[in-house]
């Protein structure tokens, strides 16, 4: 049994530490996700060596420290080396976040099959399923070789020590939830072991230059670490976003100390294993209700990359005294932003109306520049009248209606040109950027009365 000093409080949501409770954290600002826990340490501070071959620390100076040019091996998966930044660096750790059942074991096995295809040496451990489990998974993705070594097993010490016998080129851990450090006094998946696991790793790939893959499953209920408490221990984090039940899934790039981030990979799922998708465009446009009100198209910047979506807007009378509003992969206070400025100055009485918002894909924008679109399409549902479905139409809204200029006008404007769309509606702020684009039909609008009048 723990005595009373060896608690501390953990936040279920980002791992601040606290020695007393608090009911809100004081770093996420959640409420009620303070948990007590074992502190994971133990008696005085043992210094822990790389997997055994840290030796004396000698700080250099800046001129002694040779640059190696990273080198960066291929996952044979384009859309993951995009999220990657070109593709692996030797000797890093990468969490691979996501729920489960969206594909993150399924994933990371293909990057494995490819590697081994090229004679890297992978290790593929797994603490959640069983050898034959993973047999079966890999034989609905296709043929190995013997490069491939799958071991399943919980324990950390003994994961460690036999990464050290063996000497492989890269390693997947599935999960990070189900692994057990002994030397932390906590249960497998808690805050501190999570978070000690994944130092020890962390050592691991940095000392014997191993990459490092870490499986993480994202909790909603906080009752296992989520991976969000590790982030800032990892070089990369990258996550599986869409919905489990669709097929299409989406990685996102959101931290990564080797290239940018906010890059964005389409995968499908399909009976052997993840494809690729190379143009989401087409995807997220694909079985568009053409002649619907309500539905606009709009370009957003994923990282580099233009994408084309569609906005989804049903209004319709109120159902209950209070006017209800619904945004699924829009900021649901933009939206509620956005239909105060068609009240106030485009005099559309949206009180009395409900209204629903939703982006066509699974697809969750960030950007201002959908904001245009958004009201386009809300409009139309207000009306009833459907907007050509070959126009696309993007720009910042102010709040007194006005239409502001969007980063990349250029790119956005060609993206639509390239999948055949004959008229983009932008901000008139932009001219200088496009006036140069031909076969496309550009209509400049600065205010949104001047767009909604304009189509
Ligand atoms: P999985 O990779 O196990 O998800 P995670 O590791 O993120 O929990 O697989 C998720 C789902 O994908 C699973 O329900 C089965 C399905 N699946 C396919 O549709 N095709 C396939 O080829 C494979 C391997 C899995
Ligand atoms: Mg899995």
């Amino acid at each position: 049994m723990a005595s009373k000093s060896d608690l501390v409080f953990f936040c279920k949501n980002c791992g601040y530490e606290s020695l007393k409770w608090v009911g809100q954290c004081p770093s996420c600002k959640e409420w009620n996700t303070m948990t007590e826990a074992p502190s994971g340490k133990k008696g005085k501070p043992e210094r822990r060596t790389a997997a055994g071959i840290r030796t004396e620390l000698k700080p250099l100076t800046l001129d002694e420290i040779e640059l190696d040019e990273e080198e960066r091996t291929t996952t044979g998966i384009a859309e993951l080396d995009r999220v990657l930044g070109g593709g692996i660096v030797r000797g890093s750790l990468i969490l691979v976040g996501g729920d489960p059942g969206i594909g993150k074991s399924t994933l990371l096995l293909q990057v494995c099959r490819n590697l081994t295809e090229k004679g890297t040496r992978v290790m593929y451990i797994s603490g959640e399923e069983s050898a034959s489990q993973i047999k079966m998974r890999a034989v609905r993705i296709g043929s190995f070789n013997d490069k491939l070594k799958v071991a399943c097993d919980t324990s950390l010490d003994e994961i460690v020590s036999v990464i050290e016998k063996n000497r492989p080129d890269a390693v997947v851990i599935d999960s990070i939830q189900t692994m057990v450090n002994e030397s932390v006094n906590a249960a497998a998946g808690s805050v501190s072991q999570v978070r000690e696991s994944t130092g020890v790793l962390m050592r691991v790939a940095k000392g014997l230059g191993v990459t490092v893959f870490i499986v993480g499953h994202v909790t909603k209920d906080g009752a296992v670490a989520g991976p969000r408490v590790l982030e800032h221990m990892v070089d990369t984090v990258l996550y599986f976003e869409g919905d489990v039940r669709g097929t299409y899934r989406i990685l996102r790039g959101v931290k990564n100390r080797f290239g940018s981030t906010d890059e964005i990979g389409v995968f499908e799922m399909f009976e052997n294993g993840l494809g690729e998708v190379a143009n989401p465009s087409e995807y997220l446009l694909s079985g568009r209700a053409e002649q619907a009100s309500g539905n606009v198209v709009t370009c957003t910047i994923e990282g580099t990359r233009p994408l084309l979506v569609e906005i989804q807007a049903l209004v319709c009378d109120k159902t209950f005294d209070f006017p209800k509003r619904q945004a699924t992969g829009l900021d649901f206070n933009r939206v509620s932003l956005l239909m105060a400025v068609l009240e106030k100055r485009v005099g559309m009485h949206l009180g009395l109306s409900d209204a629903y918002v939703n982006i066509a894909g699974g697809l969750k924008l960030s950007e201002p520049a959908s904001d245009l679109g958004l009201v386009i399409a809300v409009v139309s549902s207000y009306r009833d009248r459907p907007v050509d479905p070959k126009l696309a139409a993007f720009g910042e809204v102010g709040l007194n209606g006005e239409v502001r200029a969007v980063s990349m006008c250029d790119r956005r404007v060609n993206e639509a040109k390239k999948m055949g769309f004959s008229t983009v509606i932008v901000p008139k702020a932009n001219h200088k950027s496009i006036e140069n684009i031909k076969g496309i039909e550009i209509i400049e609008a600065s205010s949104v009365e001047d767009a909604i009048r304009l189509i």
